[in-house]
């Protein structure tokens, strides 16, 4: 089947870029179809080290075309600067490879002050955003206000668009932040010159991609943020403000389910989330720190977009199920089983206690967290570095164990095991 889609099953940062990479090889195009520079995807090749925040991560394999679908909202300075490193690495970044949708949204500078200015107000309750515009941009959108990319065709909308934006949004920035307004007209001259480079990639991709579809092309939905993330299915209010889950893609990217083959499920073998919010399994002090890693190498869990150091825990499979529910996922790919090698037991969560009941299934949906306690299988560690390994049987059989046991749990099989940061570096179960 032709559309594969590729989601986060946790809170991002699951190492989605690399198995999109994977795929890509394989693929003819691939799409993004939510978020925006928020999210920061890497990927290694022969020791050089790609992020990604815009762009699909197809891009760092030669061939398949990239589209930025109408669900995505699209800093156009930040989406020119990627393109213009990768560029300079004699990478194709033409319009005849890369496909933004007119439907799309603009990210502005006064989404970014709105963003910042929200959060420093949100005072003691911060969602901890990435500081990106993400979610004015989007509430532009639903209230109407929206800056669609098709406006990047026709300069003088778009300066009479900006004008008015930035005027709208000072009216907020003064009156309700008290920070200094922003400069309409240099802000329409800003845009004025992006416009000029970006106009080439404007398409009507939902056309683009059905064409391609009916013709036969494998495309890969590339999922950014994670499930627990999502505006509807996640820990509300603690969420980015697009739909990261896979019904996401059909709105995201206006192709129908018809199309659909695999669904797959990015998961580490463990547990992250940056900003705030809840985390019922989230380790502390010398544990968490061992997940962490140091921060010297760039697979560690600092943020790819912010810097910031990832709260890190155990996997948390009543979380899982539960991704694995709403995105209809048929397979799992988990990533980093290396960082576990080492450990004396692995915890595994399978279910929540809240006094005098244990769940394993969420009664309420992940909003809220807090009344939980994780319960855990203690399951027997293995020594043994496991990131030469390239198939099953090169697992210590605690590995495998750990593996089997979250697929006896989940009911969904682990296809893909990564144990290690280079594209090779991955183990195929299937
Ligand atoms: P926003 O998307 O910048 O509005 O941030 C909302 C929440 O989503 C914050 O907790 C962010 O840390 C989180 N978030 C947004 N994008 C990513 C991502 O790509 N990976 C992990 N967390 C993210």
């Amino acid at each position: 089947m032709p559309l594969d889609i590729l989601v986060g099953a946790q809170w991002g940062d699951e190492g989605k870029g690399r198995i999109t990479d994977w795929l890509a090889e394989r693929a003819n195009i691939v799409a993004r179809y939510s978020g925006g520079d928020n999210a920061g995807h890497t990927v290694t090749v022969g020791g050089q080290i790609f992020k990604l925040h815009l762009l699909p991560s197809g891009i760092v394999q030669p061939k398949a075309a990239c589209v930025l679908g109408n669900g995505m909202v699209i800093n156009p300075a930040r989406l020119l600067d990627e393109m213009d490193t990768l560029a300079k690495l004699n990478m194709d970044v033409s319009p005849a490879r890369i496909k933004i949708s007119a439907a799309a949204h603009l990210i502005t500078p006064a989404h970014v002050a709105l963003d910042r200015a929200e959060e420093t107000a949100r005072a003691g309750g911060k969602i901890g955003t990435t500081g990106r515009g993400i979610g004015p941009a989007y509430t532009a959108k639903t209230s109407r206000h929206g800056l669609r990319a098709e406006l990047l065709l026709e300069p003088e909308r778009l300066g009479d668009a900006i004008h008015e934006h930035i005027q709208q949004t000072n009216v907020y920035l003064q009156s309700l932040y008290g920070q200094a307004p922003l400069e309409a007209g240099a802000v329409a001259a800003e845009y004025a010159a992006h416009a000029q480079r970006l106009a080439p990639y404007i398409t009507d991709t939902s056309l683009y991609l059905h064409q391609q579809l009916q013709a036969g092309a494998t495309v890969i939905a590339e999922g950014a943020q994670g499930t627990l993330l999502d505006i509807d299915h996640g820990t509300y209010p603690y969420v980015t403000s697009s739909s990261p889950t896979s019904g996401g893609v059909f709105s995201g990217l206006g192709v129908g389910p018809r199309f659909v083959g695999r669904i797959i499920g990015v998961t580490k073998a463990f547990q992250t989330r940056v900003g705030e919010g809840p985390f019922p399994t989230e380790a502390f002090g010398a544990e968490a720190e061992r997940l962490r890693g140091t921060g010297q190498n760039p697979w560690d869990e600092f943020g790819t977009t912010t810097g910031r150091p990832r709260r890190c825990g155990w996997l948390d499979l009543v979380l899982l199920r539960y991704a694995i529910r709403v995105n209809g996922l048929t397979e799992l790919a988990l990533t980093k089983l290396d960082v576990l090698s080492g450990l004396k037991t692995v915890p595994l969560c399978n279910a929540y206690s809240a006094h005098p009941q244990t769940h394993t299934e969420l009664p309420l949906g992940p909003a809220d967290l807090s009344p939980f306690k994780a319960v855990y299988e203690e399951l027997p560690g293995w020594e043994e570095a496991v990131s030469g390994a390239r198939a099953l049987a090169n697992l210590p059989a605690n590995a495998r164990h750990y593996i089997r046991r979250i697929e006896e749990l989940t009911g969904v099989p682990v296809t893909m095991i990564s144990v290690g940061p280079e594209r090779e570096q991955i183990i195929f179960t299937a």
